[in-house]
């Protein structure tokens, strides 16, 4: 198995060093083989070189098995130095379009022992599976300015939605739900207002669920579902939902999970002809960079979720049980979870556990 390896900037260099401490752990339990290559692009890497993501290396990233990847943006002291947005969207947008990754999967999940904001909840209470469109929506990046910094400024960001685009997402959604026995698929979009595109999304949703009988379906508009998703997020199971929706209710959902430190994603391929990548949801956290307490348990649902993809499945689940356990445990809370652990105790705990 050929891994890229992109850690990125802040948190991103503490939680992937993690992260490779368990796949390496997890490699020698269940005999596997893998050899890894290490990127440097980030916001650091730019400051320094004006580089952000070579063709080249793209190319080579796009023939890796997977791509894993930890987190990309500036802190304060760079943000005046690098142009608005110019790091997320030449290196991490850009891998997601150019290598096609057009499923952003964000399983939200409430393991035992997690604390979460949500009163009255249990773990089991939040166990969804989000899939976000990540091609196409507000984020290809069609639009632009007229008359720029004049009294009639005129700036346009066009949502381009195609049917392809919108149909290989819900369908998505439904296989996954039908491979995994999940009992229903809940369109997320605003049909209300957007007119054009969401219908599109609400006719591609209704003729595509035609093949699925058997499997429930729900449609919310996206201001209800993240009313519905604190107050009682048990009624959701599998969401589809444009890349923006995604993008916000993803964070929701890792806030309800316990926060940020404990959401994983997939940025598939499922044709496989270019490589998948793998990544916590959080960004780079600057507030709480070099300090040593960021939690890696999503970089390691992640890997997890990497595993998986690459057909190992049997270490997938291992190092998902110890993952459970040792968060079970309040003694490894990092602080976002109102504990005291660092970022490598929480490491090793899990990679002791993956080990047996
Ligand atoms: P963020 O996810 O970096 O941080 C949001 C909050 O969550 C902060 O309070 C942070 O301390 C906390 N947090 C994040 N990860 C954590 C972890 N592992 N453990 C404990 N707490 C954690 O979002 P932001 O502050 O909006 O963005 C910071 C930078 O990261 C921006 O430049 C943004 O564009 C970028 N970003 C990148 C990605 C990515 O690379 N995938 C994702 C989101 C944001
Ligand atoms: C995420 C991030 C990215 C997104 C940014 C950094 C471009 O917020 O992965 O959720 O908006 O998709
Ligand atoms: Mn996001």
């Amino acid at each position: 198995m050929k891994i890229a390896v992109m850690p990125g900037d802040g948190v991103g260099k503490e939680v992937i060093p993690e992260g490779l401490k368990v796949l390496q752990v997890a490699a020698k339990k269940f005999g596997f083989v893998y050899h890894t290559t290490d990127y440097p692009f980030g916001a650091e890497y730019y400051l320094e070189k004006k580089i952000t993501l070579p063709d080249s290396s793209l190319k080579e990233l796009a023939a890796h098995d997977a791509i894993l990847f930890g987190a990309v943006g500036a802190d304060p002291r760079g943000n005046a130095l690098i142009p608005q947005g110019l790091i997320e969207t030449e290196i991490l947008l850009k891998m997601r379009f150019e290598l096609d990754q057009y499923i952003n999967l964000r399983p939200t999940k409430l393991l035992p022992g997690v604390p979460t904001p949500l009163a009255n909840v249990q773990a089991g209470d939040i166990d969804m599976v989000i899939v976000r469109e990540n091609t196409e929506g507000l984020y290809c990046g069609n639009g632009g300015f007229l008359y720029k910094d004049t009294p009639h400024e005129v700036a346009n960001q066009i949502e381009v939605t195609t049917r392809r685009g919108v149909e290989r997402a819900i369908r998505y959604a439904f296989e996954y739900a039908r491979k995994f026995n999940r009992k229903k698929v809940t369109l997320v979009a605003k049909t209300n207002v957007l007119r054009f595109a969401h219908n599109l999304w609400m006719r591609a949703f209704e003729e595509v669920k035609k093949d699925y009988a058997g499997i429930a379906t729900d449609y919310h508009h996206v201001d209800a579902c993240t009313m519905y998703m604190v107050t009682k997020p048990k009624i959701y199971d599998v969401i589809v939902t444009t890349n923006m929706f995604g993008d916000i209710i993803t964070d929701l959902g890792a806030a309800i999970q316990g926060g940020m430190g404990m959401a994983a994603s997939g940025n598939i391929n499922p044709t496989r002809e270019a490589a998948s990548m793998f990544e916590p949801v959080h960004g780079s956290a600057p507030d709480i960079a070099g300090k040593g307490y960021a939690n890696p348990i999503a970089t390691f649902l992640s890997v997890a979720m990497m595993l998986d993809f690459l057909g190992q499945a049997e270490a997938a689940k291992s190092i998902n049980a110890a993952c459970a356990k040792v968060v079970a445990d309040r003694k490894n809370h990092t602080r976002d979870l109102g504990g005291t652990a660092g970022t490598s105790q929480v490491g090793d705990a899990v990679a002791s556990l993956v080990a047996g």
